[in-house]
């Protein structure tokens, strides 16, 4: 694939489009709100930065990067098309339903949901074999992942396509064998925030507390082992000891707790709105993007014994 279109410059696209076009892609991108195409410049720029610290050749990629305030000519002749649109489904159903109208029959449709069925995404295209999931994580141009999702009408031909421009990119294509929602990542995610956030609003502990013992404990180890691997480096004697009480203590709530209610309804949305859990002020937020942007950087150059 040589010519992708990404479609959506909020948090995610100027790090995927910097990210493709690091990789050697050619990428034009398109957004609604002109405000967002007038600031991705400045993202794509800050997401070069960290491409460079993690030491990927540049040739030239800024040059490979285009902005358009059309869909059509966006998509033009793409062999690709990524949206990374709010996650509505409602939204992405009818960018998908132009998108089927605009582009070749072999161009891929990818989609950056965070967990909507790709079968539901396929529904009412013309040609639901290009439909694919293409989960990337956030900061999409540090973290190496990206889940590769197949609805239940994707060709196999497009999941092969897509495996393989992710690893032209340098990147590591994880197969996600069957359309659950939330896919693998954030079904993880998901389930130790449940728990987190129940601890800290039990009072079992403080905010800052719960970070620290996360981080440092499980979040830390969890980069050099695998779950899969940690059950086997535990015992998996000591595992079914510890689950056969503790399975039954963990939270099972099936709403979302006060703690993230009562915030949101405050609008404490957290570092966007200067607060959530903790409070920010604008010199911090831009120290604390830095520092983490660093630290991720050098972690994942230690991990990948740079
Ligand atoms: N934020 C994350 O951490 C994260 C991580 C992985 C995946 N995702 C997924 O990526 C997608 C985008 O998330 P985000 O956080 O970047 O959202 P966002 O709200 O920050 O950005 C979305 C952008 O899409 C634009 N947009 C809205 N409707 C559009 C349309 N019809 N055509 C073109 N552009 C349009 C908006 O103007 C905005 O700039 C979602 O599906 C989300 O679930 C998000």
């Amino acid at each position: 694939m040589k010519s992708v279109s990404v479609i959506g410059m909020g948090t995610m696209g100027p790090g995927i489009a910097a990210t493709l076009a690091r990789g050697g892609m050619t990428v034009r991108c398109y957004d609604t709100s002109a405000e967002a195409l007038a600031n991705s410049a400045g993202l794509i720029s800050g997401a070069f930065g960290v491409l460079d610290a993690l030491g990927m050749p540049d040739n030239g990629d800024a040059e490979r990067i285009s902005m358009s305030d059309s869909l059509e000519d966006c998509v033009a002749g793409a062999d690709l098309v990524v949206e990374t649109v709010p996650e509505l489904l409602e939204l992405k159903l009818e960018l998908l339903g132009k998108l089927d109208d605009l582009v070749s029959p072999e161009c891929v449709l990818a989609s950056d949901t965070s967990g909507l069925p790709i079968t539901r995404l396929q529904e009412g295209n013309s040609n639901p074999g290009r439909v694919i999931g293409m989960h990337w994580s956030n900061p999409p141009h540090i973290i190496p992942i990206i889940e590769v999702v197949a609805g239940r009408d994707t060709a196999p031909e497009t999941v092969d396509r897509m495996v393989a421009a992710i690893r032209q990119i340098n990147l590591l294509p994880i197969l996600v064998k069957k359309d659950v929602p939330g896919f693998v990542e954030n079904r993880v995610l998901y389930a130790i925030m449940r728990e987190c956030v129940d601890l800290v609003e039990e009072g079992v502990i403080d905010a800052e507390a719960l970070d620290q013992c996360v981080s440092w404990g499980i979040g830390y180890k969890l980069a050099v082992v695998g779950p899969m691997a940690l059950l086997d480096m535990a015992g998996l004697d000591i595992y079914q000891a510890v689950a056969s009480y503790l399975n039954k203590e963990l939270s099972t709530r099936g709403d979302v707790s006060p703690l993230i209610t009562e915030r949101t309804a405050k609008g404490r949305l957290g570092i966007k709105s200067g607060g959530g859990i903790f409070d920010y002020t604008p010199e911090q937020i831009s120290e604390l993007r830095q520092a983490r942007a660093q630290k991720l950087v050098a972690t994942r150059k230690t991990l990948e014994n740079k």
